[in-house]
């Protein structure tokens, strides 16, 4: 294991700078934190759902064990959030990904997949997510970068809607009971 390895396995996602490729994670601050649900709440599946900036805001900054979450920003630019639960279930739940529409598509995504993969390499075999059944472009997303669909859950962020539970298994982890 390399000393990175073994630093970022001390403590996955942990509140510091994490450089992927051209952009940056930075941890999510209060004074960022309204701005930035501004510009997500104007995104599907938010915008579709009524979440106001300040209930987004809040969401964003409620303090909540487990919780890591960072503005994503690209030259000084904030172009996104991410936020990630860990330790959910024998690997990360990615609680929320939003990818400001100017740099969609640009490969913010992939990598930011690809970063949770390496922080809990060795670790545990499985990352984890949720996507409402209607948002064709992120679904598309998640099959592009390895999830496959687990099953639907019903009325769970709003009712008469599904979101589906979605993994990606990682390579195993050594063998540790419980
Ligand atoms: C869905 C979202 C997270 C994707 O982020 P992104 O950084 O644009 O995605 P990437 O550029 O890493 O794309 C990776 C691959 O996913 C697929 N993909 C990405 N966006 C897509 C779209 N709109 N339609 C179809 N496929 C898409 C492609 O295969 C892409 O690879 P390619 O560009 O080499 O073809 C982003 O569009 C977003 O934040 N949308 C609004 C909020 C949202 O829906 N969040 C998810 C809630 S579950």
């Amino acid at each position: 294991m390399t000393d990175a390895r073994a630093a970022a396995h001390a403590l996955p996602f942990a509140a510091r700078r994490h450089d992927l490729d051209s952009v940056t994670l930075l941890p999510l601050d209060t004074a960022t934190a309204p701005a930035l649900a501004a510009r997500v709440v104007a995104l599907d599946p938010w915008a579709r759902l009524g979440l106001a900036a300040a209930a987004m805001a809040d969401r964003m900054t409620r303090p909540s064990p487990g919780a890591h979450r960072f503005a994503v920003v690209d030259a000084g630019r904030l172009v996104g959030y991410v936020a990630v639960r860990h330790p959910f279930m024998r690997g990360p739940y990615l609680e929320t990904i939003a990818i400001l529409p100017e740099a969609q598509r640009r490969g913010i995504a992939r990598r930011v997949i690809g970063w949770m993969a390496r922080e809990v390499e060795g670790l545990d075999a499985n990352l984890w997510l949720c996507v409402t059944e209607w948002n064709a472009a992120a679904r598309a997303t998640y099959a592009a970068l390895g999830f496959v669909e687990v099953g639907p859950i019903p009325d769970l962020v709003a009712a008469g809607q599904s979101e589906i539970f979605m993994r990606r298994a990682l390579a195993p982890p050594p063998s540790r009971p419980g």
